[in-house]
């Protein structure tokens, strides 16, 4: 077929054929063929059409986000979270607000394109310790608005040519997490876990070079904070330049950064001694009360120059404009997280052993015991399901080998180990009360 030539069955042109490029589309036993001109019209026409529906698609998801945040106003955001999370009032009530707006600006920009004033996006920085309900709260907060909701551990991050997982991979994981819905994945949350961990070691005093790791993992997070277009390949491939790349653009995506940030009352109680020298807290050993008290008091007056004393680049900081901070839970907090959470531990027992017939009861002494093994452990709401599971395993392997109606009560000597979960025969109450 070399140097031959042959009309376009479209435009009817001749064609001198030197290559393959001059007739992309070419049957030399039958003749027909489709020049490159006529190609490249019909490209840009199916081109065309497809960004004016994307257009038009842009309108129905302004209307969807109406719909939202209608649907979502702070108050009823605060209302849902109530259901499942004790405590952490102020938290609940910024992070409803900030959930709120950025879906308003996110709707405005919609609505006013081309408009010249840009609404700030507002990322979140939360602080709590260990176990007290932030992986929680914004699971939480995602499944009431429906939209994807990724959890990435930064701690796991490198600086892009060193061995481990690139900053790339906290927005792949919200790909997968929408489905691999690139629309929903540019309109997620995505929340950096264990985001202390990347603070530079030395904090503001030192010198940068001294932990260039950290440094260049928060300098790439900076860029998706900001909002960019990151590209990465699917899971399990490699990166080689012909690798098909999948790209998202950052900017309407909601960041928000988790962690315990250990220590940093510290910081925040020397800046506050410095601000107001009258304030003390005795020099005496303070009791693990105090020091929650102390704790809780001094998070919620935490400010961006502690975080930067803590380690975090000045630059990320001003991209986390909103500072969410929640408290360590006390005895009390935990007793209640076991019991009234929609989802709380002993209701999900007593549902699960309801099924064979059982009416499961915890005496209350048995319950604070959870709670205090719960606080000895020291990771917060974290271990009392683990704990209770523990006191359970017997109990639910032995139940189900009958369907006889009875009665389980645990008591605080289950909880310690020095004594089975004691079992009642009972009337099928259940029966009775469908009777
Ligand atoms: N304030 C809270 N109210 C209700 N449940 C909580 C609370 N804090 C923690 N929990 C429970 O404890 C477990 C661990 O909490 P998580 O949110 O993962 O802690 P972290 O703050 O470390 O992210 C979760 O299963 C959650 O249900
Ligand atoms: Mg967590």
């Amino acid at each position: 077929m070399a140097f031959d030539t042959f009309h376009c069955s479209m435009c009817g042109r001749r064609v001198k054929i030197q290559s393959r490029a001059d007739m992309p589309v070419l049957d030399p036993n039958t003749g027909f063929g489709i020049c490159r001109n006529c190609i490249k019209n019909l490209y840009h026409f199916v081109e065309e059409d497809e960004s004016h529906k994307s257009r038009s698609k842009k309108k129905t998801f302004s209307d969807a986000l109406g719909e939202l945040l209608a649907k979502n106003k702070p108050h009823l955001i605060k209302e849902y979270l109530d259901e499942f999370i004790i405590m952490q009032e102020h938290a609940k009530k910024i992070l409803s607000v900030a959930a709120y707006n950025h879906y308003k600006r996110m709707k405005y920009e919609l609505d006013n394109h081309g408009g010249e004033e840009e609404i700030e996006k507002s990322n979140v920085i939360i602080m709590g310790p260990t176990g007290c309900g932030k992986t929680a709260m914004l699971s939480h907060l995602s499944r009431l608005l429906d939209i994807p909701f990724a959890v990435t551990d930064a701690s796991s991050l490198t600086e892009a040519g060193f061995v481990g997982a690139d900053v790339e991979v906290a927005v792949r994981n919200l790909y997968y997490a929408a489905g691999k819905d690139l629309e929903k994945t540019e309109h997620g949350i995505i929340y950096l876990d264990e985001f202390d961990k990347i603070a530079r070691k030395s904090g503001a005093n030192n010198s940068i070079t001294a932990d260039p790791g950290h440094e260049g993992v928060q300098q790439g997070l900076l860029k998706m904070l900001e909002g960019s277009v990151v590209e990465f390949t699917e899971r399990g491939q490699r990166k080689h330049p012909e690798a098909p790349t999948i790209k998202v653009n950052t900017k309407n995506i909601l960041f928000i950064c988790g962690g315990a940030f250990v220590g940093i009352e510290k910081i925040i109680e020397k800046r506050v001694k410095k601000d107001d020298a009258n304030i003390g807290f005795g020099s005496e050993i303070p009791s693990k009360e105090d020091t929650d008290k102390k704790f809780n008091e001094l998070i919620h007056q935490v400010r961006p120059e502690d975080l930067m004393k803590y380690g975090i680049i000045p630059e990320i900081i001003g991209r986390l404009p909103v500072i969410c901070t929640l408290e360590t839970l006390d005895e009390d907090a935990l007793l209640k997280i076991l019991t009234e959470p929609k989802n709380a531990p002993v209701k999900q027992y007593e549902k699960l052993l309801a099924m064979d017939n059982v009416k499961l009861e915890f005496e209350e002494a048995a319950l604070r015991r959870v709670a205090k093994m719960a606080i000895e452990r020291k990771t917060g709401a974290r271990s009392l399901k683990g704990i209770i599971e523990d006191v359970m395993l017997d109990i639910m392997f032995d139940i189900p080998k009958s369907d006889e109606p009875r009665r389980v009560v645990i008591t605080e000597a289950c909880i310690n180990g020095e004594e089975s979960p004691k079992i009642f025969p009972r009337e099928n109450i259940f029966s009775k009360e469908s009777a």
